[in-house]
């Protein structure tokens, strides 16, 4: 389905990787996880076609990415909505040109804001939800076009902890059901390991992939299931080591990862702003 081939990137002197190389099959769920500043924005907008690499390709089916297209939709960190359209007509928007009827355009709406749990919601305005509800609004609205590809950059990272799992398991059932392709970039193991099928290890800047962690658990998941964290305790001893080069790079060779580490290592964001 997505096939990254030999993929180079640089911003004039500034190397950000080199020779990526990764295969995602139609419906797959992939994560990508790696030191902040490491590329994965950068991956994530050329396979949208909102950038360009400087060496290699992106072939989606038989086609390589020159640039965007309907078939691929990009959910950022922060829902830009319209902020003069409710709820309903921000998820109506993009519908306008391919629906053959406002009927028809009434119903696909109706019908996402129930699976995201927004129905109830649908004549507010932006400025009237939540942070939670803003991002379901942006999932929705991607979602409503019908994609082949989900690509989203840290798409809850703005979120609070209780309202990051109830998106994890709205995002789950959404996946499960439309067997989307997902490329999902975050710094957070725990919601790396609970929602893909894959974790994409990429290394330190100029780097690359570095590993490819299979989570082969049946969904859907929790939080609690013990399988996960054996899987988050390997990704994170694999992500260990870059974040370290990085921050001794920053904060000098005395810098300590076990002592500057929290406990709760694995559920925070990790890497951020390093
Ligand atoms: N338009 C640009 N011009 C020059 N350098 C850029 C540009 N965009 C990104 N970079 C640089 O490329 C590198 C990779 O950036 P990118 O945003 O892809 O990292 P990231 O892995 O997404 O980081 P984060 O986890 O902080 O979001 C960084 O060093 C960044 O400074
Ligand atoms: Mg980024």
């Amino acid at each position: 389905m997505i096939e990254i081939k030999n993929l180079n990137k640089a911003y004039g002197n500034l190397e950000v990787f080199k020779a990526i190389d990764l295969s995602i099959k139609e419906g797959e769920f992939v994560s990508i996880i790696g030191p902040s500043g490491c590329g994965k924005s950068t991956l994530i907008n050329i396979v949208a076609g909102l950038d360009s690499s400087t060496g290699g390709k992106v072939m989606i089916e038989e086609n390589e990415v020159k640039g965007t297209n309907t078939d691929r939709v990009m959910v950022f960190q922060s829902a830009a909505l319209f902020p003069w359209l409710n709820v309903q007509d921000n998820v109506a928007f993009g519908l306008k040109n391919i629906c053959k009827s406002p009927q028809e355009i009434k119903e696909k709406v109706n019908d996402i804001l129930k699976k995201v749990h927004l129905y109830k919601f649908k004549d507010k305005y932006p400025h009237q939800l939540s942070g939670g509800m803003k991002q379901r609004v942006s999932i929705a609205r991607s979602i409503v076009m019908d994609p082949k590809i989900l690509l989203m950059d840290e798409p809850f990272s703005a979120l609070d902890e209780q309202t990051r799992m109830l998106l994890h398991n709205e995002l789950q059932e959404i996946w499960m059901e439309t067997k989307k392709t997902i490329l999902f970039v975050t710094h957070n193991i725990r919601e790396a390991v609970k929602l893909s099928d894959r974790v994409i290890i990429m290394g330190a800047r100029p780097g690359g992939i570095i590993d490819d962690v299979k989570i082969q658990v049946s969904h859907p998941r929790k939080s609690t299931d013990s399988n996960l964290f054996y899987k988050e305790e390997m990704v994170f001893k694999k992500l260990k080591g870059e974040i370290e080069k990085i921050a001794r790079e920053e904060l000098g060779d005395a810098y300590n990862f076990e002592e500057n580490t929290v406990s709760d290592r694995i559920g925070n964001t990790m890497g951020d702003g390093i």
